[in-house]
C-alpha cells in the first residue's frame, strides 16, 4: 500500500487522460523505442496513470489476458540495459529475465527519485533486498505496468546467491526473540520474559535496525568528534576507553513505535507491529559524552540552538548513514548521563547493539541513541537525517499521508509515560483463587514513576501495584520499575486487567488509544488492556 498510497497523494488528473497517456506509453514501449525528451508532467502523469488504473486494468488484463495472446517483447542484452541510466536516456531496470522502463515512476517513487536512479541500468533484487517493503506482491505488479522487454536468454539472469544480500553479514540471534522483520532485523522479547528480570539479558534485549548490521574492525576504529568551537579528535577504542573515565549508567531504551499493533488495531498505520517488548533495560559502561566534549574543547553552554549530531557506520543503498541529534544542553549536562556506550550489562556491545561504540541517551526516544558509531558532530542544525527529519515525529490523529508535512512537528526525545502488563497474556485461562499481575512502567526525561494502577475490571476500580527497582537520584530515573498486583479472582470470571502509570510530574497515560493516534504509529501509551477468564 505504502507505493499506492504515496502516489494517489498528488494532485489527479481525469482518469480518462491517465488511461490514454498509459496505453500510448505502453504501446510505445512494446515497440522498443522510449519516448527521449518527453515532458516531466507528462511523464509523471503517465507514471501516475499506471498506478490510478492499476485496480481496474488489472481486471481488464486478466479479461484481455483470455482474449489476446501474450504480448512479445523485443529482446535486449544487459549491456543494452546499461545504456538506460539516466532520465534523458530513459532509466531502465531488470528484474530476473524482465526489462523496465521506469522513467516515468522515477518522480513518484515513494523513497525519493535518487534512490531508483541507484538502479538505473541494471538488477533491481540488491536494492530490494534492502528494503522489505518491496517484496510484496501488488509491487511486482505495479513494476509489470512498465515492462518494455525481455533479457537475452543467451545471458543467464544473476543467481540468488550473486545476487548479494547485504544483509547476509548479520549475526546470528536468539531463537526466543519475536522478529517483526528479519531484513533489517527487526525483534522484542516475548512478554512472557520480558520482565523476568531488572536488566534484559543482551541475548533478548529488543533490536531496531532499520539497515543491515555494519562489520566493524575494533582494530581500525575511530570515532571523530568535530564542530565549530572544538577541536576535530579521532579516537580509537583504546583512546576512548582510556583517556575518559568510564561511566555506569542502567538505562530504559523505549522504540518510538512500542505498542503499535493496538494503535493499528483502531486505523491502519505504516511500521513494524510491535507488540509491547520494544523496551528493555541494560547497565550500559562507557566514557560520557559530555566529557569527550569538553576535552574537544566544547563549552558547557553555547549561545543560541545548538545540537550534537550522530552517525553510524551503517548506510543506506545511497551512502546515506543512519543518524539522529540531540539538543546540545542535553549532550553536555553533567545530570543527563549521555553515554558514548562500549559496555552492555558487564560485556562488550553486542554487534546488534551498537558493537564497538554506540550514543546511550537516557530519557530520550531509542531513535536518537546512535548504534555503530562513527562520528559526533556539534552543529548549529539538528541532525539532517530521514530519522530525524522524516520520521519519528508526533502528529494529529487528523493528519494523513495525503497530508502530513513533517517539517511542522518537533521531532521525538523525551518520550511520555509507559506501561504494559507482561502477565498474564490476552486471552489466557487463569486458575481460580490468587492471580499475579505483572508488567513494566517508565517514563520519559528522568521522570521517576511514582505509582502503578492496576484495574481488574476494565477500569471502574483499581488498586496501586507494588513496584520493584533501582533508586534512582532525583531527575534521573532512567530505568523501568517491575510492577506487580496480587488479587483474588473467581472461578468462571472473565477479567479487563488494566494499567496505568504515574510519573513523578504526575503525568498519567491517556485511557484509550484513539485520540493519540497518529499516522506512523508513534507514541502509543494508551492504558494497557488485556482480556482474560478465571477457569471454572
Ligand atoms: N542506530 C543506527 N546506527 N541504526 C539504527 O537503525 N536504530 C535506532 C537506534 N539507533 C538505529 C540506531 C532505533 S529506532 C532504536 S529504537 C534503537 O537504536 C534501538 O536500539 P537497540 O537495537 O539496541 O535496541
Amino acid at each position: 500500500m505504502l507505493l499506492l498510497r504515496a502516489v494517489v497523494g498528488r494532485r489527479l488528473p481525469p482518469l480518462t487522460q491517465l488511461r490514454r497517456g498509459s496505453s500510448r506509453f505502453a504501446a510505445g514501449a512494446a515497440a522498443g523505442g522510449g519516448r527521449r525528451g518527453a515532458a516531466p508532467v507528462l511523464a509523471a502523469l503517465l507514471g501516475l496513470g499506471a498506478v490510478l488504473a492499476y485496480g481496474e486494468r488489472r481486471r481488464r488484463s486478466a479479461q484481455a489476458a483470455k482474449a489476446t495472446p501474450a504480448p512479445r517483447y523485443p529482446v535486449y542484452t544487459r549491456e543494452e540495459v546499461r545504456r538506460h541510466r539516466s532520465p534523458g536516456d530513459r532509466v531502465w531496470v531488470t528484474h530476473g529475465t524482465e526489462v523496465f522502463d521506469v522513467t516515468d515512476f522515477v518522480e513518484l517513487h515513494p523513497g525519493g527519485a535518487d534512490k531508483v536512479l541507484l538502479a538505473a541500468g541494471g538488477a533491481l533484487e540488491p536494492f530490494w533486498a534492502l528494503y522489505a517493503v518491496h517484496s510484496q506482491p501488488h509491487v511486482l505488479e505495479l513494476l509489470r505496468e512498465y515492462k518494455v522487454g525481455e533479457l537475452s536468454p543467451e545471458e543467464a539472469p544473476p543467481s540468488p546467491d550473486a545476487a548479494q544480500d547485504p544483509f547476509a553479514g548479520d549475526p546470528p540471534r536468539h531463537p526466543g526473540l519475536r522478529v517483526n522483520s528479519l531484513k533489517p532485523f527487526n525483534a522484542e522479547p516475548p512478554a512472557e520474559l520480558l520482565t523476568e528480570s531488572f536488566l534484559t539479558p543482551n541475548e533478548l534485549f529488543f533490536t531496531r535496525n532499520h539497515l543491515p548490521v555494519p562489520a566493524v574492525d575494533p582494530g581500525s576504529y575511530r570515532l571523530r568528534v568535530e564542530g565549530p568551537g572544538g577541536r576535530a579528535l579521532s579516537l580509537s577504542l583504546p583512546e576512548l576507553r582510556s583517556r575518559f573515565p568510564k561511566h555506569e549508567v542502567t538505562a530504559t531504551l523505549q522504540c518510538a513505535g512500542n505498542r503499535r499493533a493496538e494503535m493499528s488495531r483502531v486505523r491502519p498505520v505504516k511500521g513494524l507491529p510491535w507488540d509491547i517488548g520494544a523496551i528493555s533495560t541494560a547497565r550500559w559502561g562507557g566514557a560520557r559524552l559530555r566529557d569527550v566534549l569538553l576535552h574537544a574543547g566544547f563549552g558547557e553552554r553555547r549561545d543560541g540552538e545548538w545540537h550534537v549530531c550522530f552517525e553510524g557506520l551503517d548506510e543506506d543503498v545511497g551512502g546515506a548513514p543512519y543518524g539522529a541529534s540531540i539538543p546540545y544542553g542535553r549532550a553536555v549536562s553533567p545530570d543527563a548521563d549521555v553515554l558514548l556506550a562500549y559496555e552492555m550489562n558487564g560485556e562488550e556491545l553486542p554487534r546488534d547493539h551498537g558493537f564497538p561504540v554506540r550514543v546511550v541517551v537516557p530519557g530520550v526516544v531509542g531513535a536518537r541513541s546512535v548504534k555503530w558509531l562513527r562520528r559526533v558532530a556539534v552543529s548549529p542544525a539538528e541532525s539532517p537525517s530521514h530519522w530525524q527529519q522524516n520520521d519519528y515525529k508526533g502528529f494529529c490523529p487528523s493528519v494523513d499521508w495525503d497530508t502530513v508535512d513533517y517539517r511542522t512537528a518537533p521531532a521525538i526525545q523525551e518520550l511520555p509515560v509507559q506501561s504494559a502488563i507482561t502477565q498474564p497474556r490476552p486471552g489466557a485461562a487463569v486458575p481460580p483463587g490468587e492471580l499475579a499481575v505483572k508488567g513494566y512502567a517508565w517514563s520519559g526525561g528522568g521522570r521517576r514513576v511514582v505509582r502503578v494502577d492496576v484495574s481488574l475490571d476494565g477500569g471502574r476500580t483499581w488498586r496501586a501495584a507494588e513496584l520493584a527497582g533501582e533508586r534512582p537520584a532525583p531527575g534521573r530515573a532512567w530505568a523501568w520499575v517491575l510492577w506487580e498486583l496480587r488479587a483474588p479472582v473467581a472461578a468462571g470470571a472473565e477479567l479487563e486487567i488494566v494499567c496505568k502509570a504515574v510519573d513523578a510530574s504526575y503525568n498519567v497515560q491517556p485511557d484509550t488509544v484513539g485520540p493519540i493516534w497518529n499516522l506512523r504509529g508513534v507514541l502509543s501509551n494508551a492504558w494497557h488492556r488485556v482480556r482474560v477468564t478465571v477457569a471454572r
